[in-house]
């Protein structure tokens, strides 16, 4: 058998009977904030005309959990890292509290990234651990460990409700071509690359799951499956790892490359973190 062939056998798309009713839900949160959860694809984009949030192709009963910060359970985990915040770490007796005033001021930040400082790539999770090693004298976080997600999901969340809006030209191209690259790339035992099953077939089901764009606009984000935040790079991995191809390492220059690219075809829509996955 060909690969294609063994990817067909494994892996089945069949037409999604939720994305009629999924169609027009909008996404309120607490009543007050109206997230865009739908929009016009970015000019760069060349096979999709309308960009959608991966809240659109969930369950009435997921979608609901990110509606109402109460309900949302990734907040446990971010009142941990509101925790985090105010502890002193390191040789130099620093909390993250003790130079940031608030962490109401990184509203922004989550939207831009991740951007390019003196010819590298650098993510939120490069920012906060260059604050630990370099300002703290702390050690660095695992790169999607329990507290690092945790504290990402906390500053990420000071953007919610603001268009994603990474900056793809100028010292950024080369980086945003390499993921752009490596998106429509093939890889593993299934022979499969990011589009085939996000860019092709989104709104189809796969086994009993609804695909979607892949969009990373909800990130970190609480998903049902394992009961804890999910980073971006940690989801690259897993759907790595489903179509049989050894992923590459989080925090590593493709996963990076691949996390610019795909925040820049999310272009405008609402950041959401703590989003609410399956
Ligand atoms: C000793 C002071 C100090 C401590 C402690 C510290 N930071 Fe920073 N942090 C800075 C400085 C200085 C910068 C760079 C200038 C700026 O952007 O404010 C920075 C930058 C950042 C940025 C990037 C901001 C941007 O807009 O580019 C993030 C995110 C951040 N820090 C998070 C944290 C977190 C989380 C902690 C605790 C784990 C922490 N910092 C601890 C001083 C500190
Ligand atoms: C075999 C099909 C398949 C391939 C190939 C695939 N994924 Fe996925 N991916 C899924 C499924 C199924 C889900 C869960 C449902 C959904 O959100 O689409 C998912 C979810 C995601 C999500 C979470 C979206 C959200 O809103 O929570 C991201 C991000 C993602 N994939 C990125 C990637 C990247 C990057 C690649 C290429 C390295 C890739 N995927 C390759 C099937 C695939």
């Amino acid at each position: 058998m060909n690969k294609v062939a063994i990817a067909a056998t494994v892996l089945s798309f069949a037409a999604g009977s939720a994305w009629a009713q999924a169609d027009d839900d909008q996404l309120m949160v607490n009543d007050e904030d109206s997230l865009v959860t739908e929009i016009s694809a970015p000019e760069h984009m060349e096979n999709v005309g309308t960009i959608y949030s991966g809240w659109r192709f969930r369950s009435d009963e997921t979608q609901a959990l990110q509606m109402d910060d109460f309900d949302n359970p990734a907040f446990v985990f971010v009142d941990q890292a509101l925790d985090q915040w105010e502890t002193t770490e390191g040789t130099e007796n620093k909390s993250c509290s003790s130079c940031h005033e608030d962490v109401a001021d990184f509203a922004g930040l989550k939207a831009s990234l991740p951007r390019v400082e003196n010819g590298e790539l650098v993510t939120l999770t490069n920012l906060v651990n260059e604050c630990r090693t370099e300002r703290m004298g702390a050690e660095a976080w695992k790169y999607s460990g329990g507290e690092m997600s945790a504290m990402t999901a906390l500053i990420a969340h000071q953007s919610r409700g603001m268009p994603m809006n990474v900056k793809i030209d100028g010292e950024a191209a080369p980086f945003w071509e390499r993921g752009k690259e490596l998106y429509y790339t093939r890889v593993g035992q299934l022979d499969m690359s990011c589009s085939n099953c996000h860019e092709d077939n989104y709104g189809n089901m796969i086994r009993a799951d609804h695909l979607s764009q892949g969009q990373i606009n909800g990130f970190p984000l609480y998903r049902l499956k394992n009961a804890k935040i999910n980073t971006t790079h940690g989801r690259f991995k897993g759907c790595m790892s489903n179509i049989r191809a050894t992923p590459f390492k989080e925090g590593g220059p493709e996963f990076k490359a691949l996390e610019l690219y795909i925040a820049s075809r999310g272009q405008g829509l609402s950041v959401e973190t703590p989003a609410v996955r399956n």
